[in-house]
């Protein structure tokens, strides 16, 4: 382990990320906001691996800064424009985590990590995407990386995003955001998907307050005129 493999420049790590993300239409653009779903993923990672001291938490947090790097080579038109010649969106989404990986290693490469830090750093890019059953035996620094990927977007940040979505595209009403929220996305569904009961209970709490906002909103736009 090197001075940068015990200290690594998680800063530095996002900036290059951040610029790669707002060089593209998608991002820049679009309605998915990448960089502060990058900053999310990193304390969400923070507040999981502090419960588990035998992982490397540098490893760990240098995945959560990198893991979605491959985003930024993703096209847009296969994304957004739902051309079916160019393939579904869902087809390239995938993509993503295998583009991510030289794009990480040079970027850690550059940095002055060890090959061993790198390769460790990789293995959790590749694979952070591969949750429930899709892959077996899976080590803790993934689980982790995978546990703070999938909840980092749920409490206030899930109850802002429908809204920001609605900013961004005038055609949808702030009652469809509401509507959305309420009825769009079944936390069960993903919360089956957590590999961890640290997490779990992170969820369970960002869950309870996104709730409430919702009711509390809710309440407010309650009128007989509608
Ligand atoms: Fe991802």
């Amino acid at each position: 382990m090197n001075k940068a493999d015990k200290h690594p420049d998680y800063k530095k790590m996002y900036s290059v990320v951040k610029k790669l993300f707002l060089k593209t239409e998608h991002f820049k653009h679009g309605p998915y906001d990448e960089t502060f779903f990058t900053t999310r993923v990193y304390e969400t990672a923070k507040e999981i691996v502090k419960h588990f001291p035998e992982c490397s938490k540098e490893e760990i947090l240098a995945a959560a800064v990198l893991h979605d790097v491959g985003k930024s080579k993703l096209d847009s038109d296969k994304l957004f424009k739902g051309c079916t010649t160019l393939g579904t969106a869902d087809e390239e989404w995938c993509k993503h985590p295998a583009l991510g990986v030289p794009i990480a290693e040079k970027i850690m490469k550059k940095l002055g990590h060890s090959p061993v830090f790198i390769k460790r750093v990789s293995f959790l890019i590749a694979n952070h995407a591969r949750r429930g059953g899709k892959m077996k035996d899976k080590p803790l620094d993934l689980q982790i990386i995978q546990d703070a990927d999938l909840i980092a977007d749920w409490g206030f940040s899930g109850f802002i995003r429908p809204f920001l979505y609605t900013g961004k595209f005038s055609h949808q009403s702030i009652f469809g955001a509401v509507d959305f929220s309420l009825h769009g996305w079944d936390p069960a569904k993903d919360k089956a998907l957590i590999n961890l009961d640290v997490s779990k209970k992170i969820a369970n709490k960002k869950l309870k307050l996104q709730d409430e906002l919702l009711k509390q909103l809710c309440k407010e736009i309650k009128s007989d005129l509608l």
